[in-house]
């Protein structure tokens, strides 16, 4: 479905981008794939082969995106899927909160994809099927405990895709909003195996689909939106979760 597609992908080193890249080459694109972690790079290109095509880039820098872009243009001249999906998080409670905590999240979550757009409207300007896919969460829907800085970064990258809509003719821009999903970013976000297991046992009963979502549950949403098939879908707003929001009992 995407033989001779060149899609960029940011975060594509684990989890949801690293599971992306994957289908998106297995379907016939060329995948580069934009991470600041090298090692877990060299892993994605051994498991992935010669068509995922890594970068290291920092998306809170302007200049490493700006290099990225010009790496595309010099290597493809053009873009046809922008995947903006790199991210990071932590629990913040509110009177600890320090400077660097919003520059953590937000440098990431909010300016890297912006900058992103910024330097990839000349590319996909030259596509035939242009598309931005932006990832939210569902933070930016429900009021996780002591989750406000990053779950006011994915807000911000919702919105973000609408105004993408509205300023970009001919450009599709669309956002997701996945649930829990279990990837390394708990891991790194500072809990134990035990501490993140029994995160997802507590949220378990919530979920109507009754299980945790996998990279593989959303990386199928992000290829759909990102096809031919979706080419009359612009601006919409893919929550998945498995019922996760509409679920029951909040407990209020
Ligand atoms: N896992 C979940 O439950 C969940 C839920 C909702 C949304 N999300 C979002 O999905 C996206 C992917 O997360 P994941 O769960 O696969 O996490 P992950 O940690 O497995 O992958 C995130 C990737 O982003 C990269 N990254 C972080 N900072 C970067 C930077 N400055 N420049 C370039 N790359 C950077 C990391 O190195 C990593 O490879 C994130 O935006 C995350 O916020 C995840």
């Amino acid at each position: 479905m995407f033989k001779d597609y060149i899609v960029v992908i940011t975060g594509a080193a684990s989890g949801i981008g690293l599971e992306t890249a994957g289908q998106f080459i297995r379907q016939g694109a060329t995948v580069v794939g934009a991470d600041m972690d090298e090692k877990a790079l060299g892993e994605a290109v051994n498991l992935l082969g010669d068509r995922f095509i890594s970068q290291r880039c920092d998306v809170s820098v302007e200049k490493e995106i700006a290099s990225l872009a010009e790496g595309v243009e010099n290597r493809f001249g053009r873009l046809d899927i922008l995947v903006n999906n790199a991210g990071r998080g932590r629990f913040v409670v509110p009177e600890a909160m320090e400077e660097e905590d919003f520059y953590y999240h937000y440098e990431v979550l909010v300016k890297g994809p912006m900058l992103l757009v910024k330097h990839f409207i000349p590319l996909l300007r030259k596509s035939s099927n242009p598309s931005i896919l932006n990832v939210s969460s569902t933070a930016a829907r429900h009021e996780y405990s002591n989750h406000f800085v990053y779950s006011t970064a994915k807000s911000a990258v919702e919105k973000f895709t609408y105004h993408l809509v509205r300023d970009l003719p001919g450009i599709r821009a669309n956002t997701i909003l996945p649930g829990w999903v279990d990837t390394p970013i708990y891991d790194k976000a500072g809990l134990s195996r035990e501490e993140i297991e029994a995160v997802f046992g507590s949220v378990l009963p919530k979920i109507p689909c009754g299980r945790v979502g996998t990279p593989e549950d959303i990386a199928n949403c992000i290829l759909f939106l990102s096809s031919e098939k979706a080419s009359y879908i612009n601006g919409a707003c893919v929550v998945i979760d498995g019922g996760y929001l509409r679920g029951p009992d909040w407990g209020i």
